[in-house]
């Protein structure tokens, strides 16, 4: 693989081979989302337990310290919104001179697989890989289900996996599922998990995190999870502990009582 492209996937994927991403992008189609009002704030006390911070350009510029310690994945598609007629008819929002310029570590495209909008989704991830290739970008690819959350079962998850793969993506951000190795065997780049919306209970998280790793996921790209959360430094610290320190779902319990405030 090329240095840099090796390098920048190098800076995201820690050295025992897992990652924890944190993604604040969801007001490029929800607006002021809960809890993100104010990404500045919200990201403030996190960032210093995330391996990547998964933002657009607009948050990035105007919320986010150029020290930053975490690597940055933009997300480059967009254009639609919560209200609008469908969430999947997506397109590019930001150049490849724009992503050279911002210095990142990769990009997020989504794909809405088995939507109307199919077709130009998986478009505009070939087009980001034809274009990031170019200079050792690697991208992301997001498989999104707009609001269709009951779509999230392993033999459509794997399907859309395996296509983003085929299509060029370096990883793959997909939701966690029952029999979720059916996924990640499947997929020969390395898959990430969302959360998708808020679970119930604390172990619940911990739970389907844990079991997603054990079946071949290499880390998570977790948002609401945490920072909806009352305890969001203390979250993020219990989902380090199973990540990155084979925590068990009750350890990362104990972890989390231990950090809350
Ligand atoms: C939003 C995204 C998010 O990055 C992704 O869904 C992860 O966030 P969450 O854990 O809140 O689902 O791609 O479009």
């Amino acid at each position: 693989m090329d240095w840099g492209k090796q390098n920048r996937l190098n800076q995201l994927i820690k050295p025992d081979g897992r990652c924890f991403f944190l993604p604040i992008d969801h007001g490029y189609f929800l607006g002021p989302t809960s809890c993100l009002e104010k990404p500045a704030e919200t990201i403030k006390p996190l960032i210093k337990h995330a391996d990547g911070l998964f933002v657009t350009r607009g948050v990035l510029r105007s919320c986010i310290d150029t020290r930053c310690p975490a690597p940055i994945i933009l997300r480059v598609s967009g254009c639609t919104s919560v209200i609008g007629e469908d969430l999947a008819n997506e397109m590019l929002t930001t150049s490849i001179d724009e992503i050279i310029r911002l210095n990142v570590a990769a990009v997020g495209v989504s794909v809405f697989i088995g939507s109307e909008y199919e077709r130009e989704t998986m478009d505009n991830l070939s087009t980001m890989v034809n274009e990031c290739e170019d200079y050792g970008i690697p991208v992301m690819a997001v498989t999104a289900v707009g609001k269709e959350l009951e779509k999230r079962d392993a033999r459509y998850l794997a399907l859309c996996c395996r296509i983003c793969a085929e299509l060029g993506a370096s990883v793959v951000k997909t939701y966690w599922c029952e029999d979720f190795q059916k996924v990640t065997e499947s997929c020969p780049v390395p898959v990430v998990m969302a959360g998708g919306p808020q679970c119930e209970t604390e172990l619940e998280v911990m739970e389907f995190v844990h079991d997603g790793l054990q079946k071949g996921a290499i880390g998570i790209n977790l948002g609401r999870n945490v920072w909806q959360h009352e305890q969001p430094v203390a979250m993020m610290k219990a989902l380090r502990a199973v990540i990155h320190e084979k925590a068990t779902p009750q350890e990362a319990i104990d972890v989390f009582e231990q950090e809350r405030t």
